[in-house]
């Protein structure tokens, strides 16, 4: 697993390049956009652009660590953890276990395949935020409220800029 010290670095690293991707990033009006800022062997990071109203599917990360720092607005987050015991993947189970705000400078982090969120922004406002997997994943996991794995989908990028 990606260490805590090693997040801080590379989301500093490309707070520091801020101007040079953000401008760059696409725009929708409604949704949110995925834009890659940079991918190696063993992580990736993404710039995700939320616009008001937008909010994602209780969702997994493959078996990929998941780090996420707000760099503006305020997203609604909600983490689920599986509460079955993995061996049986038509018996899954989630549980609520957290739900909040995270503004600018605050983040998060899933460290296995069994910890869940959503993610909305429900204000007025575009949020932006960015998000290091580790390593890089191509297909996750998508579950209703009952914890119901309704889809296994591909990570899709909006645009590539590194
Ligand atoms: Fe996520």
């Amino acid at each position: 697993m990606i260490a805590e010290v090693e997040i801080d670095r590379i989301v500093a690293e490309q707070i520091a390049r801020r101007s040079q991707w953000e401008r760059r990033l696409p725009r929708r009006r409604t949704g949110y956009t995925r834009s890659r800022l940079l991918a190696c062997d063993a992580y990736e990071v993404l710039a995700l652009l939320w616009f008001p109203g937008a909010a994602t599917p209780i969702h997994d990360h493959g078996d990929s660590y998941c780090a996420t720092r707000v760099l503006a607005g305020e997203l609604d987050v909600a983490r689920y953890l599986r509460t079955d015991d993995g061996d049986d993947e038509s018996k899954i189970a989630i549980r609520l276990v957290g739900r909040g705000a995270q503004r600018a400078g605050e983040g998060d982090a899933l460290a296995s395949a069994r910890e869940l969120h959503s993610v909305a922004n429900p204000g007025f406002d575009e949020a932006l935020s960015l998000h290091v997997y580790a390593p890089r994943y191509t297909t996750f996991g998508i579950y209703d409220e009952s914890g119901v794995r309704i889809a296994l989908a591909p990570s899709r990028y909006d645009a590539v800029l590194g």
